[in-house]
């Protein structure tokens, strides 16, 4: 007996590394057809669980209709609402859900969770978010950079303002590896994890891109082509509240960092925002916003990830 085909998770960007490129262009094919009115059912009969212990707005939408476009179906469950909410444990969760669905996409708050899922589940796991990375988020967003900088990544230069936090080390290991040139701004004791640093490096030597950690803002900015910030509070910080707004003051992006950037910069965030926080409302809302862009490209992203982990469905043989 051939042994099956063993299950593919995407718990890190870092897995999808070797398809990077070739995801971004089917995404952009995906993002063409829809904009056209000729989206094709490429998955039809395939069924995705979505596990999520926090609230989202775009991904779960994202996941759902992308689920929709392919012609499957997507399953929302909260974990409040399952029995693990009761103290069912992951593994016994992950073994029964992959009893029914093709692939599983998780938003958890502890990493090791997300692990644990991905151990006993016997279909595909997906990292929804995390405490660590948020992987499907910079696929979309390397698609609004490809759009921008019109498929050219070398030699381009991207800052982040803010936190080394878990969409941080996506970014980080997604952007090196794809060679952009990356100097990030954070405060002291926000560093990013030691060893997602050590990862980016070890991809850094690959790709020849450079990377570096400063704590001035004003010098991650200076002459860049893209900035990049998230909250200063993510979702599980905030008993944090307090001291993080006073180590975060000064690393809001607002037009007076923005002046230092190249004067074709444009400026991402994953969203939700924090207005007047981490970003100003005439940043956000003008004319070198990507963030809309961003939130839309969840869509076609997650369509290309969904099509490379999910195969198409066999036809069922009919009963004779
Ligand atoms: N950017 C992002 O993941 O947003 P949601 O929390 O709304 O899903
Ligand atoms: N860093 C944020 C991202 C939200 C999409 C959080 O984890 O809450």
């Amino acid at each position: 007996m051939p042994s099956p085909r063993a299950k593919r998770d995407v718990l890190s960007i870092s897995d999808l590394s070797d398809d990077l490129g070739r995801l971004l262009s089917r995404s952009a094919r995906l993002k063409a057809e829809r904009s056209r009115g000729t989206v094709r059912p490429t998955r039809p009969g395939r069924n995705l669980a979505m596990v999520f212990e926090k609230p989202s707005t775009r991904t779960r939408v994202s996941f759902e209709v992308a689920m929709n476009d392919l012609g499957g179906h997507a399953i929302y469950l909260s974990s409040k609402d399952l029995q693990l909410g009761r103290g069912e444990t992951i593994a016994d969760t992950a073994r029964v859900l992959s009893r029914y669905v093709d692939a599983i996409c998780y938003r958890a708050f502890r990493h090791v969770d997300m692990v644990e899922l991905a151990r006993w589940a016997t279909v595909p796991v997906i990292n929804a978010l995390d405490d660590l990375e948020h992987p499907c988020q910079i696929v979309a967003d390397l698609l609004t950079m490809h759009e921008r900088w019109r498929g050219r990544f070398r030699g381009r230069r991207l800052a982040w303002v803010g936190d080394g936090n878990n969409v941080f080390h996506s970014l980080l290991l997604g952007a090196v590896a794809m060679g952009i040139d990356l100097a990030a701004a954070i405060p002291a004791g926000y560093d990013p994890r030691p060893d997602v640093v050590d990862a980016a490096r070890a991809l850094a030597r690959r790709s020849k891109a450079s990377f570096e950690v400063v704590r001035d803002p004003r010098e991650a900015v200076r002459g860049v082509d893209a900035v990049y910030t998230d909250v200063w509070i993510s979702m599980g910080d905030e008993a944090e509240r307090e001291a993080r707004e006073t180590a975060f003051r000064g690393y809001q992006v607002n037009n007076d960092l923005l002046s230092l950037a190249s004067p074709d910069a444009f400026v991402l965030h994953d969203l939700p925002a924090h207005r007047g926080q981490e970003i100003t409302d005439a940043v956000l809302d003008g004319p070198r916003s990507a963030a809309w862009d961003q939130a839309e490209n969840r869509l076609h992203a997650q369509k290309a990830i969904l099509e490379l982990l999910l195969p198409p469905a066999r036809p069922r043989r009919r009963a004779s």
